[in-house]
């Protein structure tokens, strides 16, 4: 089983480059089979997640061509089949993006019900709640959502909680319905806008992505295009609070400033220095962190895919944070395995308290989801003396080359897969 072996201390200094955002790639990817035509798509994140939905999409007929690790040729003409596998949903629950674009495209789609994971319930109800508002039959059976309309016509959409995933899957369904569709409290997040702009390149009428209400005009055909994904905020983000938490001083480079400005504001609130450039930012860490209190909330508030990595600076900050998780009821898990590091803190339902130590030791952790897998790491970056990663295929479905950015910034991390590799490593960093 891999693991990351991290020798801690090493202040982070260097430039790294952001990859293509992977919660926008999983929609666009559904999204691209929408058309009988040629998709191309670029600054593909190299990820499992998205290794994943490639072959869940191969499966049901779609031709994908990987023309290199980040541009992918996908052409929907071929699609045999509307029910994706269970194996894949299991995998990745955005398959269930799947179930949107052929909805929207042929009218019927049926894609297994999706798990809870490690960080809540996830249920989909919203989802299947606007589907159904446009006009289609849901129903489960045998564990899947099958999902028929002999025609789908526009409607207004009412979502009661704000929903990223709910909001791409109905704005997919939506834009080959018949007459118009207004969803009303709309998650803003930069990736459901990229889903629009990519749908709109490819002839679809949407207006209004990025703002609590989107106005579509269902079209009967979407042609070819060629995308490139927007970079991903939360790969950069998690980059500048390792730079925050290592004493370090870092360039992220091919970001969207815009995208950052709640990660920005938070690391100027716990004592960095940020200069923003056009396509770059720089993360200067101060010689202490500074507690600050912080509560996820949807774009453009604070992400909650950012909130185990902050929870890791305020565990070495001065004094004592309060961290609000306001978006899933599950998302502290890890400070357990933090605790085992040396950090001090204590759970009340969704709120953590965290009180700042001077600094965490190395100890062997494991990653509970993706996100907080990558605060771990951060957390050994941090610490002082060694630490072993545990279950980083977590880490490895959202980041691209974790190991081998965090090298080139002069981290002494490794990903071994044996203890000779382990022991070589060690000697190694002495
Ligand atoms: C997306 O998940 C992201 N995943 C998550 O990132 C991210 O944490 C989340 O948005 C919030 O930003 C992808 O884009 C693949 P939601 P999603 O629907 O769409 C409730 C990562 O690290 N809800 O916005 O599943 C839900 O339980 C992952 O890359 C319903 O009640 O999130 C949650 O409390 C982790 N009914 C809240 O809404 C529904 O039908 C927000 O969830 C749908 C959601």
């Amino acid at each position: 089983m891999e693991q990351y072996i991290i020798k801690g201390g090493c202040p982070l200094h260097g430039e790294v480059e952001i990859g293509g955002a992977k919660n926008a790639a999983l929609g666009i990817l559904a999204a691209s089979i929408m058309t009988d035509e040629t998709v191309l798509i670029e600054n593909l994140p190299d990820v499992r997640d998205i290794n994943v939905m490639l072959e869940a999409m191969s499966e049901i007929g779609v031709k994908v061509e990987r023309l290199s690790p980040h541009i992918v040729k996908i052409n929907g003409s071929g699609i045999g089949d509307v029910s994706i596998e269970y194996e894949y949903i299991k995998k990745i629950r955005a398959s269930y993006y799947l179930l949107g674009a052929l909805l929207g495209k042929y009218k019927k789609a049926e894609v297994p019900l999706p798990g809870g994971c490690n960080i809540g319930s996830r249920p989909i109800d919203l989802h299947l709640k606007g589907f159904k508002a446009l006009g289609a039959k849901v129903s489960i059976v045998n564990g899947s959502i099958c999902a028929v309309a002999p025609q789908l016509r526009g409607r207004h959409i009412f979502l009661d909680t704000v929903s990223v995933g709910a909001t791409i899957n109905i704005m997919m369904a939506a834009s080959m319905a018949e007459g118009r569709t207004v969803i009303e409290n709309c998650a803003k997040e930069p990736h459901v806008v990229d889903v629009a702009n990519f749908l709109n390149s490819m002839g679809a009428n949407i207006k209004g992505a990025g703002t609590d209400i989107i106005r579509i005009n269902g079209v009967e055909k979407l042609h070819a295009t060629e995308y490139s994904i927007i970079p991903d905020q939360i790969e950069a983000g998690t980059f500048m609070f390792a730079a925050a938490c290592t004493h370090g001083d870092i360039v992220v480079k091919n970001v969207i400033p815009k995208h950052l400005e709640a990660t920005i504001s938070k690391l100027l609130e716990i004592g960095c220095e940020v200069e923003e450039f056009d396509t770059a930012v720089r993360v200067i860490a101060p010689e202490r962190l500074s507690a600050a209190n912080v509560k996820t909330l949807p774009y453009p508030g604070y992400p909650t895919d950012m909130q185990p990595q902050i929870a890791v600076a305020l565990a070495m900050a001065e004094g004592t944070s309060i961290v609000t998780e306001s978006i899933f009821e599950n998302r502290f898990k890890y400070l357990d395995e933090l605790a085992r590091m040396g950090a001090v803190s204590k759970v009340e339902g969704n709120t953590a308290i965290i009180s700042g130590v001077k600094g965490l030791m190395g100890a062997r952790v494991s990653a509970p989801d993706l996100r907080a897998g990558a605060a771990l790491v951060i957390a050994g970056l941090a610490a002082e003396g060694i630490t072993t990663i545990d279950d980083i295929v977590y880490i490895q479905r959202g980041y691209e080359n974790f190991e081998g950015k965090l090298q080139q910034l002069g981290a002494r991390i490794e990903k071994v897969s044996s203890d000779r590799e382990a022991r070589k490593f060690l000697l190694n960093v002495g």
